[in-house]
């Protein structure tokens, strides 16, 4: 019994010098860590016979149970001295209100970008990004536009040189996408695209999202049916669209889309779109007596100042929180 209280008074007189929780964590590991002294304890009653270990087991079971009831009550008295401490030298006033603070919002292109990949992604899309500094190849050869056909002069190319340049379209990762994967794919492509120009509706850095479909069965009628589920989709209201000929390189038949305001009577082109050119196919060994493809390429900024009004492309890039904030 001696023994019992020695142990006790040791503990105690230890714990009467303990100052914070980290101290009484050492002093807990002295006695019941893994090397502790209760724990060697216990260890060493394994070399006894049974008598002797029944004996004292029991009593080292008492000493571990009393031990272990004092550190749990001079844990509470520290956690209840740093209240008081806290109390005493701080004047905490819970009731008062935080600091306000300003919360960020996301840019709405950003905002459209992500509602516009939930659309596709719903429909089985893969989203993909691709480098924004390509080739003359991705960016224009490999999609049928040769060296010198007029629809080049219409990109206004920024060139880092006679091969290198900031991509004019996403379009380009239809070749590099395809370059990878054999079909069926069925990918867009969100991001920057640069041409030289500059005006009220076009900006130098913009963005598009480029989509397209290559499979076995695919046909205008679905591409039709995509186009104008995004459609309303995106604008959140039913507008009269129609679909009108027209033409791209990379695609053929070719086809705008435009949608009609009511209140001005205009048809407005939103997007482009058709049927993969088979030299494209070919460019990326895939064969178009075996497959089919459908493309569209979507010009962000527009289809956003359309449906908000906004009439010049600039307010997008000059950070006027009255703008942003709209959006919040
Ligand atoms: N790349 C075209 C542009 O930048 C947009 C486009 C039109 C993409 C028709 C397509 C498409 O995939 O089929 O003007």
């Amino acid at each position: 019994m001696s023994d019992y209280k020695n142990y006790i008074q040791d503990v105690l007189s230890k714990l009467s010098k303990c100052k914070k929780k980290n101290d009484l964590n050492i002093l807990r590991s002295e006695y019941l860590g893994v090397n502790g002294i209760i724990t060697k304890k216990f260890r060493k009653l394994k070399t006894l016979d049974l008598k002797d270990k029944k004996k004292l087991s029991i009593k080292i079971n008492k000493i571990k149970k009393k031990i272990l009831k004092l550190f749990f009550l001079k844990k509470k008295f520290l956690k209840e001295k740093i209240i008081q401490n806290l109390n005493k030298h701080k004047n905490i006033d819970l009731s008062l209100s935080s600091k306000e603070v300003n919360l960020g919002s996301m840019h709405i292109i950003t905002y459209e970008i992500n509602r516009i990949k939930n659309f596709f992604f719903k429909l089985g899309f893969e989203i993909l990004f691709g480098p924004e500094i390509e080739d003359d190849y991705y960016n224009f050869d490999a999609l049928n536009i040769k060296k010198n056909h007029p629809s080049r002069d219409s990109h206004d190319t920024f060139w880092f040189n006679k091969n290198i340049l900031l991509r004019t379209q996403t379009s380009s990762m239809q070749i590099r996408t395809m370059e990878q994967r054999k079909p069926p794919v069925r990918v867009i492509v969100p991001g920057k695209v640069y041409r030289n120009d500059s005006s009220l509706t076009h900006s130098p850095m913009f963005h598009q999202v480029e989509g397209f479909i290559i499979d076995k069965k695919i046909n205008f009628s679905n591409l039709k049916w995509i186009m104008s589920n995004f459609l309303l989709y995106f604008f959140k209201k039913k507008y009269k669209i129609r679909f009108r000929n027209s033409y791209f390189p990379f695609t053929t038949p070719s086809a705008e889309i435009d949608i009609l305001n009511q209140t001005s009577n205009k048809w407005l082109e939103v997007l482009g779109c058709g049927m993969i050119h088979p030299q494209v196919l070919k460019n990326v060994h895939v064969s178009s007596k075996k497959y089919i493809g459908c493309a569209f390429g979507i010009g962000i900024e527009r289809i956003i100042m359309l449906k908000y009004n906004i009439s010049n492309i600039r307010s997008f890039f000059k950070n006027d929180l009255r703008l942003l904030k709209q959006f919040t």
